[in-house]
């Protein structure tokens, strides 16, 4: 049926005949071409790894949102605790570090922070007390949780750490740590005012580069970015490579352009219309992709998580102000010929997205899309950790126009630790088929794999090597009813990176 209604001259009564039945079947009609798509990772929602150079000009730059550090005392020789994980006081009696030994930042000013503990409550003091105990009993910040960290000059990790109330912390026992130290300014060994900070994980995403650089650099340093990363010869180049359309990622903030809440900076939306544009130019579809939600559906720094914490879909308000985004992407896009889909949300992750929570957003998102456009494909994303691949059926099932994205990654998973070159390749052609297949049906959604990549955890494989892995992945994907979308165009690490792979011949199409 695509054919033939893809057929440019035909007599005007066939074309109505043919656009009824489109539209009766359109439910469960594919596209009349294969999406072959490439992400726009790293553009509008930053991502450290694709692009490390953009964080090289915040200071202390060791010291963003959501990295975490452990805290050793010279004087006693163990790392500081939130005791039960938090809700209690803070120890100093712990030979090694953890859990409940990490402190997640929240970065208030290039030295002021706060620091979260494992059970998420911040450090402060207690008030109800003798004002100097170290606690972790708020769930909130405020003046009382803000604490500043002093750095040696020659040796950046000794610090010392002052408290709201003007005195440093210091260990005075392995079970007592307390904010009365008036401080001499020494650095020695003997002092219980000196801690060593311990890296324990970094995240680099876009609340991290926002909040890093501050409301003084954000603005120029994000404009130069979405304005030279991505340009109109890459729409050129990939529509030359026999590419026919583009995921681009999104944050919710870009609905509040161009004065979205802090640290978020506007300028994001100017881009999306830029790309929409040149999609239109170079004859390039667009799949709008809902990466980050307000509060994190994952965790991750791509979902703009401020400190590895999942908070989206928590309550109906929360789900509501991401239907608003959807809401007023699709009414912006709608009459643009480049929209092909809107993707609701990329990557929600198990369990701590509920799977009620997600098909309360997903349906309400859909009928967003809908109110606008009765032609927009509405893509799903899988919950990440999802035992059920078909968890959305029942709902996508019902629902004309509807794709389920899945992401398809060598990778994330210790079963590929040792896998062959070979093996590698087989399980593309093998279990990724059979994956495919069994969410690939005639009267359910339509599938997409929205991200995959010619990477893997094979060490020093050569050229022709991963491109028999590209190849086979082309070869399955090509499968999928929707299409697929490599991760990403450009990166630093050149296997993820599309331009290079097709500059350097490592993927034809
Ligand atoms: C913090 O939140 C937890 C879990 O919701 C709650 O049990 C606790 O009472 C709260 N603590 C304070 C100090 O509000
Ligand atoms: C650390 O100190 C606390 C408070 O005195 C105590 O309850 C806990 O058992 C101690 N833990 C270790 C490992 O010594
Ligand atoms: C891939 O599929 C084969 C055949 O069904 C199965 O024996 C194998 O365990 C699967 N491999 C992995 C890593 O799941």
């Amino acid at each position: 049926m695509a054919m033939i209604c893809s057929l440019k001259k035909v007599p005007s009564l066939y074309t109505l005949a043919c656009l009824m039945i489109s539209v009766a079947y359109a439910s469960r009609a594919a596209p009349n071409f294969k999406v072959k798509a490439v992400n726009l990772g790293g553009w509008l929602v930053t991502e450290g790894w694709i692009k490390p150079s953009l964080f090289d000009g915040i200071p202390n730059r060791d010291l963003l949102d959501g990295y975490q550090y452990n805290l050793k005392s010279v004087k006693h020789g163990k790392y500081l605790c939130a005791e039960n994980g938090g809700g209690t006081i803070i120890v100093a009696n712990r030979t090694s570090a953890s859990g409940w030994e990490a402190f997640r930042l929240w970065r208030i000013s290039e030295t002021k922070f706060n620091f979260r503990v494992f059970n998420k409550q911040f450090i402060g003091l207690d008030t109800q007390g003798d004002g100097a105990t170290v606690v972790a009993i708020s769930n909130t910040t405020g003046a009382s949780e803000v604490f500043e960290i002093l750095r040696r000059d020659d040796d950046r990790n000794r610090v010392r750490i002052r408290a709201p109330n003007g005195n440093f912390l210091q260990a005075k026992t392995e079970d007592s740590v307390t904010a009365d130290f008036v401080g001499n300014g020494g650095w020695g060994d003997e002092d219980p005012s000196v801690f060593l900070i311990g890296f324990m994980g970094a995240m680099a995403g876009e609340f991290q580069v926002t909040n890093g650089y501050g409301p003084e650099k954000a603005p120029q340093v994000m404009r130069d970015h979405w304005n030279t990363f991505v340009t109109e010869q890459d729409f050129k180049f990939i529509s030359v490579n026999g590419l026919n359309a583009v995921r681009i990622p999104v944050g919710w903030w870009i609905a509040s352009d161009p004065t979205p809440p802090k640290p978020y900076v506007g300028g994001s939306l100017n881009a999306l219309d830029n790309a929409f544009s040149w999609a239109k130019k170079h004859d390039l579809k667009v799949i709008i992709d809902l990466h980050a939600a307000k509060g994190s559906q994952n965790g991750n720094e791509h979902s703009s998580s401020r400190d590895g914490s999942i908070e989206w879909g928590r309550d109906d308000s929360n789900i509501q102000e991401t239907v608003a985004v959807i809401d007023f992407l699709a009414a912006r896009y709608a009459r643009n010929p480049a929209l092909l889909a809107v993707e609701l949300l990329n990557e929600p992750r198990a369990p701590g997205v509920s799977l009620d929570s997600l098909v309360k957003y997903y349906k309400a998102g859909y009928d967003a899309v809908r109110k606008h456009s009765s032609t927009a494909y509405v893509v799903m994303s899988n919950r990440l950790s999802a035992s059920d691949s078909r968890e959305l059926f029942p709902l996508a099932s019902g629902l004309r126009g509807s794709v389920i994205d899945v992401h398809y990654y060598n990778i994330f998973s210790s079963i590929f630790d040792t896998m062959t070159v070979q093996e590698n390749i087989d399980f593309i052609y093998n279990n990724r088929s059979a994956e495919l297949n069994s969410i690939t049906t005639s009267n359910g959604p339509l599938t997409f794999i929205g991200e995959w990549v010619a990477e893997w955890r094979v060490k020093g494989a050569t050229k022709e090597e991963y491109q028999r892995f590209g190849k086979a992945q082309l070869d399955v994907y090509g499968r999928a009813s929707f299409g697929w979308a490599y991760w990403t165009l450009k990166n630093v690490n050149n296997h993820w990176s599309m331009e290079w792979m097709i500059q350097n011949g490592y993927i034809k199409l």
